[in-house]
Order: C-alpha cells, then sequence, then structure tokens
C-alpha cells in the first residue's frame, strides 16, 4: 500500500522534471542536494559556476569527487560559445513590463523594462526612483496585452521607503483591486547589506515554490553598502561584495526570466566643473552590471526628465514624465 504511494509520487516528480536535477549529478545524493539548495545552489547552473574547493567544502567530499561533479553539470548545461542564432533563441522569450509612461517606454527601447536584464534608475533624493518601482511592481500585475506580465513582484526595501498607502492609490488608478495588488507584493525590509543578500538568495527558492515572480525591485541597491563600507580602505571589499550581490541578481534574472530593477544614488562629483556635477554610487562595477542606466532628474514644472546611459543596443536619449497620484504617466492631469 504504502509503496504503491510512493511510486505514484516518484512517477508524478519524473513527469514534472523533465531538465535535469543535481541529484542526476554522478556523486551528488539527496543529502548533499539538500545541503546544496540550503546553500542557495538549486540546478546545474548554479552547481556548474561552483569552484571544485567551495563545493567540497559545502558538501563535505573530496576536491576530486567534487571536480567530477562540477564537470558533469557543465556538460550537461553545454555551457560555452553559441553563434548567433542559438544565442537570440536564448532570448526569444524576453518580456517587457509597461512603465506607465509611454515616453519612459519609449526610452527604453519601446515596451518598458526587459527581462533578463538589470535596469538602474539614478538620481537625486526626490527624482522619483521609489515611485517608478512602486508603479512597476503594480504594472507587472497587468495581463500581457497591457504590458504586465500577470506576475508577482518582490521588493526588497533598504531605506524603509515603501508605502502600502501609495500601492493601493495606483492600483486603484488602474481600476484593480488595492487588497490583491498588494497581496501580490513580496516586500522585505533589508537592515543591512548581507541581509539584503540573502533576501535575494531567498527568492530562488521562492519561484522554485511555484511563485510566479516576474519582478525584483532593490530600492536601494548601493545604500546599505555606501553606509557599511565607508572608509578608504573599505573600498575595495565592498565593490567586491556589490560586483558578487550583483552577478547573483543577474543570474537569477536570466534563470528564471524576470526583471530586475534597482535604484541607486547619487554624490556629489567636485571633479565636474560643469553640466550636473553627479555621479552614481558604485562606479564601474554597477554602471557594467546594469544593462539599462536611467539617470533620474526633476524638470520643468514638476516633471521628470529621464536620460539614457550607456546603452549596449539603444541610443543615449532623454525624455519626460510625471509622478501623478496614479503612479508613473506621461502627463500631469492632476
Ligand atoms: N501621491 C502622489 N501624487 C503625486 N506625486 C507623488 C505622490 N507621491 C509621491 N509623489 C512624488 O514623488 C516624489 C518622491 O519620489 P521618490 O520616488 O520617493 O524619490 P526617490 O528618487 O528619492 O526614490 C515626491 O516628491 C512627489 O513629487
Ligand atoms: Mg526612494
Amino acid at each position: 500500500m504504502a509503496k504503491g504511494k510512493e511510486e505514484k509520487e516518484e512517477k508524478v516528480a519524473s513527469d514534472e522534471s523533465a531538465e535535469p536535477t543535481l541529484t542526476d549529478i554522478p556523486g551528488i545524493g539527496p543529502g548533499i542536494a539538500s545541503k546544496l539548495e540550503a546553500a542557495g545552489v538549486y540546478d546545474l547552473m548554479g552547481l556548474a559556476v561552483m569552484s571544485p574547493s567551495a563545493l567540497s567544502e559545502l558538501a563535505g567530499v573530496g576536491e576530486a569527487v567534487a571536480r567530477k561533479a562540477i564537470q558533469a553539470a557543465r556538460s550537461m548545461m553545454k555551457l560555452g560559445f553559441s553563434d548567433g542564432v542559438e544565442f537570440s533563441k536564448k532570448r526569444d522569450d524576453v518580456f517587457f513590463l509597461g512603465t506607465g509612461s509611454t515616453n519612459l517606454n519609449g526610452l527604453l527601447g519601446g515596451r518598458g523594462i526587459e527581462t533578463k536584464a538589470i535596469t538602474e534608475c539614478y538620481g537625486a533624493f526626490g527624482s522619483g526612483k521609489t515611485q517608478l518601482g512602486l508603479t512597476l511592481a503594480v504594472r507587472v500585475q497587468l495581463p500581457k496585452e497591457q504590458g504586465g506580465a500577470q506576475g508577482k513582484a518582490v521588493f526588497i526595501d533598504t531605506e524603509g521607503t515603501f508605502r502600502p498607502e501609495r500601492v493601493r492609490q495606483i492600483a486603484e488608478g488602474l481600476g484593480a483591486n488595492p487588497e490583491k495588488v498588494l497581496k501580490n507584493i513580496l516586500v522585505a525590509r533589508a537592515f543591512n547589506s548581507d541581509h539584503q543578500i540573502l533576501l535575494a538568495d531567498k527568492i530562488g527558492e521562492l519561484i522554485k515554490n511555484g511563485e510566479p515572480i516576474r519582478l525584483v525591485i532593490i530600492d536601494s541597491l548601493t545604500a546599505h553598502f555606501r553606509a557599511e563600507f565607508a572608509g578608504r580602505g573599505q573600498l575595495a571589499d565592498r565593490q567586491q561584495k556589490l560586483n558578487r550581490y550583483l552577478h547573483g541578481l543577474m543570474k537569477m534574472a536570466e534563470q528564471h526570466n524576470l526583471a530586475v530593477y534597482v535604484t541607486n544614488q547619487v554624490m556629489a562629483n567636485p571633479a565636474m566643473m560643469f553640466g550636473d556635477p553627479t555621479t552614481a554610487v558604485g562606479g564601474n562595477i554597477v554602471a557594467h552590471a546594469s544593462t539599462y542606466r536611467i539617470y533620474l532628474r526633476r524638470g520643468k514644472q514638476g516633471s521628470r526628465v529621464a536620460k539614457l546611459i550607456d546603452s549596449p543596443n539603444l541610443p543615449d536619449n532623454e525624455c519626460v514624465f510625471f509622478v501623478s497620484k496614479n503612479g508613473v504617466v506621461d502627463e500631469n492631469k492632476d
């Protein structure tokens, strides 16, 4: 009787997992697989990018066994070069999340922020970075035809500026049920940079449990890092940690086909004599990791000016939008 049930469960599991899993790798049984999962390594990709020494330490196996396991994962994953056509296939399922402003969507190539990419907004206090995040968290829940993905959003709040009442207001503006919209936003307050990193690791778990997460917002990406590594001598450590974190975010975006939106602060750049003397925090590390960078500032008559910086495929350009009661919009009709 019990055996019959076991067999049935096994069959269901194998039907669901057409893709090889960790336990398909020689040397990795359920015990090691659960240790790996506890450390945030859920699949072959996670294993393939590990170093033998890290795996050996984590799983409590010899380095030779670890090396073999990593090699097996890599060959199963077919890591390496792919031709242009293959590469473009990998991007076939990329989609976009509308921002609420056709101007801002246009700046980003027409349809909004992209999945399998990190979009960064940097700008002064009050420039609208959080408002764009809140608007996206509501709009990701819309159907595809309306620029959404019928998905949920994760909001990692490091500055304590997430406002449920603001989400309700934006949802109402779209004619949506405010309480339902709030339920589809998974919010966590990150108290320091380690906590912030840990929360990002947890997202893989949520997705594995079936949460249809299509957008991850980190507001702000850099505030904790900046505050905790304030001394000159700590800059290299900070950048290394930030780099690892950003790579993790990008991997998550690619693996799960979701959009990542991060906000960033600016600092005065005293070396600059003309123009706007502000520079994004995080230096080259953040600049290189962000697929799309937007510089946001206040414009005339309550408008916001968004400038696209160094995009891989779009011209540097500027546009104007507004933050209204209904969130991000083209024109302020309030
Ligand atoms: N309900 C609202 N209606 C209209 N504008 C709003 C509303 N809430 C916030 N704003 C605008 O957004 C600004 C704050 O933007 P925010 O995104 O919090 O800035 P930051 O770039 O610091 O994250 C406010 O100064 C105001 O201009
Ligand atoms: Mg903010």
